[in-house]
C-alpha cells in the first residue's frame, strides 16, 4: 500500500507554496490540493520538482483520502467565507479526531465559531497565527496556534518544526491558548506592525524634510540603529529601501505614490481596542494615518489652501538624529505596551490563559516584528507575570525616563515644521497620561451630572460610592443609573 502523506494544503498562493516546501525540507510527505488545477500543475512542475514526497490530488476526497490518520488539513485560503467554504468542502471526508489548521489572517471570532462548531463534530480546529511573509513561510515563520487544545499533540512537531528558533534555538511556535486566541494574537502582532511601520515612516518624513538628509545619509543611520536597541527587521528593510535605486539612479521610494494599503488587521485590532475600552493610542493612529494618506486627492487639493511654516535646516541635525532614535524607541516602547495592555484585556474577556512571556518568544523570529527589543520584553514577562504594563517594567522604564526630553523635542520640532507625528505625538500623550496621578476626568464627570445626573465619585469618599448634584437649582433629585460600557 501506498505510503500515506503526514499532513495536506489546500491553497497554492504564496504562503501556501513556501510553507510545502517548508514541510517538505523537515522531512514531512505533503499533499497539496488547489482549487485552479493549473495552479496545482504549476506548482508541481515548478518549485516542488523533483520531490517525491510531495503529491497533488485533483479532487478534495482523492486529496483527504492521501494522509495519515488522524488527517491534518492545513488551509491557507482567503480569509472570511472561502474558509468555511472549503471546510463545508472537506467536512463529508473527514472522520472523528481529524485535524482542520487555518493558517489565513482570519478574524479571531470566525476561529471561536469555527472551533466550536466543529467540536461538536469531533473535528480538532485549531486557528494559527503565521506572520513572516514569502520568505518567512519558506524559511521558518513566526507560528501561533490556538484553538482546540487536543489538536496540538498532533500538530507541534510539526509546526515547531518548520517555524524560525531564536538565537537559543526556541521555536518560534507555541500554543496560544483556547477558541480563537491563535488569531487574536496574530491581530496584535499585526497591529503592532502597524504602529512599527508608522514610526519608522514619521521618523523618515523629518529626516528627509526637515533635517534635509539626503537617501545615502537617511540608509546610514538606519543601519547605524539597527545595531542598537532599535534592532529589527523592519529597521533592516528600511535602510535596504533608502539605498534601493530606480533604473535611473533614483531612490525608487521617491516614485512610490503616498497613499496606503491595507488588508484589515490593523483595523480589527482598533476596533477590538474600542471594545474591550483599551486605549490602544498609537495602533489607531497608525491606521487613522494610513486612511489619511489614502485621502490623496483631497489632501492634494487642501495643500492648495493652505502654507505650513518655513523650513529651514536645523543647526544641530546630529542631535536630532540621535534625538530622533530615542523618540522612535520610546514611542515603540509605548506602542508594544499598549498591544500587551490589549492582548491581557482580550484573556481576560474570553477566559483565555495568555502567556506574555511566550507570545513575546514566538514573535522573537521569522514574524514582520521580530526584534532584540522582544527578548526584552520576554524578561519583564518573565520576571513579573502580573506585570500591569511594559511602561512599568525596570528595563522600560528607564529607557522612557532617559528619553523623554528627546522624544519632546522631536515631538516639538515636528509642530514647529508642520510635519505630522500621529504615532510618535500619541504615543508621548498615552505617555503623560499613564504617568499622571491625576487628570482632568474630573471636569468630565461634572459635566456628564451637570447635564444628565450621569452621577459621580468623589476624591474624599470610598470608591463605589455615587453622588449627584442639582448644580443650577432648578434639576430634580432623581439621578441616572450608574453604568460603564
Ligand atoms: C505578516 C503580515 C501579514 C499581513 C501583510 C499585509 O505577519 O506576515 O502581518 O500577515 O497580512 O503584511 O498587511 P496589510 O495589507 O494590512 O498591511
Amino acid at each position: 500500500m501506498k505510503q500515506k502523506f503526514d499532513i495536506g494544503l489546500i491553497g497554492l498562493a504564496v504562503m501556501g507554496q513556501n510553507l510545502v516546501l517548508n514541510m517538505n525540507d523537515h522531512g514531512y510527505r505533503v499533499a497539496v490540493y488547489n482549487r485552479t488545477s493549473s495552479k496545482l500543475e504549476d506548482f508541481l512542475k515548478g518549485p516542488a520538482a523533483g520531490r517525491d514526497s510531495i503529491e497533488g490530488a485533483d479532487d478534495l476526497k482523492q486529496f483527504i483520502s492521501m494522509l495519515e490518520r488522524p488527517r491534518k488539513v492545513f488551509l491557507m485560503v482567503k480569509a472570511g467565507d472561502v474558509v468555511d467554504q472549503v471546510i463545508s468542502q472537506i467536512l463529508p471526508f473527514l472522520e472523528e479526531g481529524d485535524v482542520i489548521i487555518d493558517g489565513g489572517n482570519s478574524l479571531f471570532t470566525d476561529s471561536s465559531r469555527r472551533m466550536k462548531n466543529l467540536a461538536e463534530k469531533n473535528i480538532l480546529f485549531i486557528g494559527t497565527g503565521v506572520s513572516g511573509g514569502e520568505e518567512g513561510a519558506r524559511r521558518g515563520p513566526s507560528i501561533m496556534p490556538g484553538g482546540n487544545p487536543a489538536a496540538w499533540t498532533h500538530v507541534k512537531s510539526i509546526l515547531q518544526d518548520i517555524s524560525a528558533k531564536t538565537i537559543k534555538g526556541e521555536p518560534c511556535c507555541d500554543w496560544v491558548g483556547d477558541e480563537g486566541s491563535g488569531h487574536y494574537v496574530k491581530m496584535i502582532h499585526n497591529g503592532i506592525e502597524y504602529g512599527d511601520m508608522q514610526l519608522i515612516s514619521e521618523a523618515y518624513h523629518l529626516m528627509k524634510s526637515v533635517l534635509k538628509l539626503d537617501h545615502d545619509r537617511m540608509h546610514e543611520i538606519f543601519e547605524k540603529w539597527n545595531k542598537g536597541p532599535l534592532d529589527s527587521y523592519l529597521i533592516e528593510i528600511t535602510s535596504d529601501i533608502l539605498s534601493y535605486k530606480d533604473a535611473d539612479g533614483e531612490p525608487l521610494l521617491e516614485k512610490i505614490l503616498d497613499t496606503a494599503g491595507q488588508k484589515g488587521t490593523g483595523k480589527w485590532t482598533g476596533i477590538n481596542a474600542l471594545e474591550t475600552g483599551t486605549p490602544l493610542t498609537l495602533i489607531s493612529e497608525a491606521v487613522f494615518a494610513r486612511c489619511l494618506s489614502a485621502l490623496k486627492q483631497e489632501r492634494v487639493a487642501a495643500s492648495e489652501c493652505f502654507t505650513g511654516p518655513e523650513n529651514e535646516t536645523p543647526e544641530n541635525v546630529e542631535e536630532l538624529i540621535d534625538d530622533l532614535e530615542k523618540a522612535l524607541l520610546a514611542s515603540k516602547i509605548v506602542s508594544y505596551a499598549q498591544g500587551f495592555m490589549l492582548m491581557r484585556q482580550g484573556a481576560l474577556e474570553n477566559q483565555w490563559e495568555l502567556n506574555y512571556e511566550a507570545v513575546a518568544r514566538m514573535w522573537r523570529g521569522g514574524c514582520i516584528i521580530r526584534s532584540r527589543f522582544l527578548d526584552n520584553i520576554s524578561d519583564a514577562f518573565s520576571n513579573n507575570k502580573e506585570l500591569a504594563s511594559l511602561i512599568v517594567d525596570p528595563y522600560f522604564s528607564k529607557i522612557l525616563q532617559d528619553s523623554q526630553a528627546a522624544w519632546r523635542r522631536i515631538i516639538n520640532l515636528g509642530v514647529q515644521t508642520g510635519i505630522p507625528l500621529p504615532a510618535m505625538s500619541s504615543g508621548l500623550m498615552f505617555f503623560d497620561g499613564y504617568r499622571s496621578a491625576s487628570l482632568p476626568a474630573n471636569m468630565l464627570q461634572a459635566q456628564r451630572d451637570y447635564f444628565g445626573a450621569h452621577t459621580y465619585e468623589r476624591n474624599d469618599s470610598p470608591r463605589g460610592k455615587f453622588y449627584h448634584t442639582d448644580w443650577t437649582g432648578e434639576g430634580g433629585n432623581v439621578s441616572s443609573t450608574t453604568y460603564n460600557v
